[in-house]
């Protein structure tokens, strides 16, 4: 089996980020499942939140994280996030990332739920691609950093609770190789490919959080699932995200009738937080029997939408809408994860060299609901604390606080009527009863299902078996999660129980039990 310092599996941010940082600490292999920019990170669009400008600081950063959270951030964890961006963005700049100036300064925008404007963009709307296509140049030129495309990571390797490097499949021989490392980190990305309406790419089926449950790893608050408000909705055209962006620089969310309808919801109107804009727009399209509300942008200036947000405008030109004079048909859609793999400050999990980056990882910053554009400085933030870490030749010293740990519950599924498993079928049942607003009947019945396909599952042999058995185990991780907990709080809401509840302050852990 050969050997190296640290394998990584994973090519967007979070790995190649990594990867680049650690070259100069020992060998390093970057094992990824597609080409080296199939990741969320390329579909990035508003950009990365960081206190840069005079106007504001890391503590105007860390009470609107907060307050986004809805009383489940780690405070520490926010600090950290806050204090340490500005540097990290400075690392990005050194790297080549061409974020987006007005006269020599940085440009910022405004997103949803933050005080001031903060958000650093590049390309206009092009923020993920300028830095996927920069790192990756940069890991590609790099002599120390071996990348392996089209390897799916199909185990990891633990004994005597260390583990001992990967199991993965070339996907173009299809046969299995093992490699074998002193440090392993998971920059496997999101979920969202779980639901049928999603934003996510084809990546993002959770592998890694079951690769690190299977490996014995704490998984964390897999119930609270943040939901876009405003993805494309066309007839026969994919989706896309129109970024919270447009609402940031004057975009308007009105109903079928025309009507605004924000300020019913919340007083921050169309930049209220993420989840109470979705739900704000379900509760419209039913109260108006539709299946659509729309983004209005016909009051800005033509130029600053096609030079603001180029792909945007292009996309949607493209397939036949001109923006610039047309209502934009948007409907919510599956968008991150706050939950994944529980890591401490230094990114380390429970298990002695599994490190998790990016967003598979739960470094507690997001509690019940992310505020925009925090994802990608997460990524930064943490993986530089990984890499200091794990420089120092030491790794798992600090243990995971304490918490509530549950087993994953075990469901008697024989009289479970349930369609065959399928990946619409799983889809569609995670988007029916485990979507924006969801409620104990239809968890319960979600659970029975996933229990029961989970039990009827052959083997995997190849990439979709590999990753409809992860999502499997995904899906009842989130909505065994989601039965549990008995409140509304951020993204989590339950109209059978639409409060929140101080006795909820506190989140759940599941972790196998051997
Ligand atoms: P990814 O970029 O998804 O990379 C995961 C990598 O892991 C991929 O290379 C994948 O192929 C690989 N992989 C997965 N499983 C395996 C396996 N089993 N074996 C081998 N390889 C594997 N966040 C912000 O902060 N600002 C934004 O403006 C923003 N806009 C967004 C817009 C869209 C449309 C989307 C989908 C997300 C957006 N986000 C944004 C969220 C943010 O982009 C992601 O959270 C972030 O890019 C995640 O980076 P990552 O490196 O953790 O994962
Ligand atoms: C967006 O551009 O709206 C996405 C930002 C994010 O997910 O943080």
């Amino acid at each position: 089996m050969k050997q190296y310092d640290y394998i990584i599996i994973g090519s967007g941010i979070a790995g190649l980020y990594d990867a680049l940082l650690l070259q100069e600490a020992g060998s390093v292999l970057i094992l990824t499942k597609g080409s080296i920019d199939e990741c969320n990170t390329k579909h990035a669009q508003g950009g990365i939140a960081a206190a840069i400008s005079s106007l504001d600081s890391a503590e105007l950063h860390f009470n609107d994280t907060i307050a986004a959270g809805a009383g489940l951030c780690d405070p520490e964890a926010v600090r950290l996030l806050t204090e340490e961006a500005a540097d990290r963005i400075d690392d990005l700049v050194k790297f080549g990332v061409p974020f987006d100036t007005v006269n020599g300064e940085i440009a910022l925008t405004k997103e949803a739920a933050h005080s001031v404007p903060r958000i650093l963009h590049a390309g206009g709307d092009a923020t993920g691609e300028r830095i996927e296509v920069t790192l990756s140049n940069a890991a590609r030129a790099s002599k120390r950093i071996t990348i392996f495309e089209y390897f799916l990571v199909t185990e990891v390797l633990v004994r005597d609770g260390k583990v001992q490097g990967v199991a993965a499949l070339d996907l173009h021989s299809g046969s299995a190789e093992e490699f074998g490392c002193r440090f392993l980190i998971l920059a496997t990305g999101g979920i969202g490919r779980l639901f049928k309406i999603t934003t996510n790419p084809d990546i993002a089926t959770g592998d890694g959080v079951a690769l690190a449950y299977r490996a014995g790893a704490e998984i964390i608050d897999m119930e609270f699932f943040q939901f876009h408000p405003t993805a494309l909705r066309l007839p026969g055209v994919p989706l896309f995200l129109i970024s919270e962006a447009v609402r940031g620089e004057g975009g308007i969310l009105r109903n079928i009738k025309g009507d605004r309808f924000m300020l019913k919801y919340s007083s921050q109107g169309d930049l209220a937080p993420r989840d109470i804009v979705a739900r704000g727009i379900v509760a419209e399209m039913k109260e108006t029997g539709t299946d659509r509300v729309y983004l209005d942008v016909t009051h800005l200036p033509p130029r600053l939408l096609s030079t603001r947000f180029p792909q945007i405008y292009r996309f949607c030109l493209e397939h036949g809408l001109d923006i610039t004079i047309s209502l934009i048909p948007v409907v919510p859609a599956a968008h991150y994860i706050m939950g994944g793999v529980r890591t401490n400050y230094w990114g380390e999990t429970n298990v002695s060299g599994l490190f998790a980056s990016g967003e598979v990882a739960s470094t507690g910053v997001h509690g019940a609901n992310r505020l925009a554009s925090n994802s990608l400085l997460e990524v930064l933030v943490f993986g530089k604390r990984i890499v200091e870490r794990t420089r120092k030749g030491e790794a798992n010293t600090t243990t995971l606080a304490k918490s509530d740990v549950y087993p994953l519950k075990e469901r008697d599924t024989a009289a479970v009527s349930h369609p065959h498993l399928s990946l619409t079928a799983l889809q569609s049942l995670l988007w029916d009863k485990v979507g924006i607003v969801r409620s104990g009947e239809g968890l319960r019945e979600a659970a029975n299902i996933l229990a029961a396909w989970e039990k009827e599952l052959k083997p995997p042999t190849d990439r979709p078996s590999h990753e409809l058995a992860n999502m499997v185990l995904v899906g009842r991780l989130m909505v065994e999660a989601a039965l549990i907990r008995e409140e509304s709080r951020g993204a989590h809401f339950r109209s059978d129980f639409p409060q929140p509840s101080d006795a909820w302050l506190k989140h759940i852990v599941f972790k196998k039990t051997v």
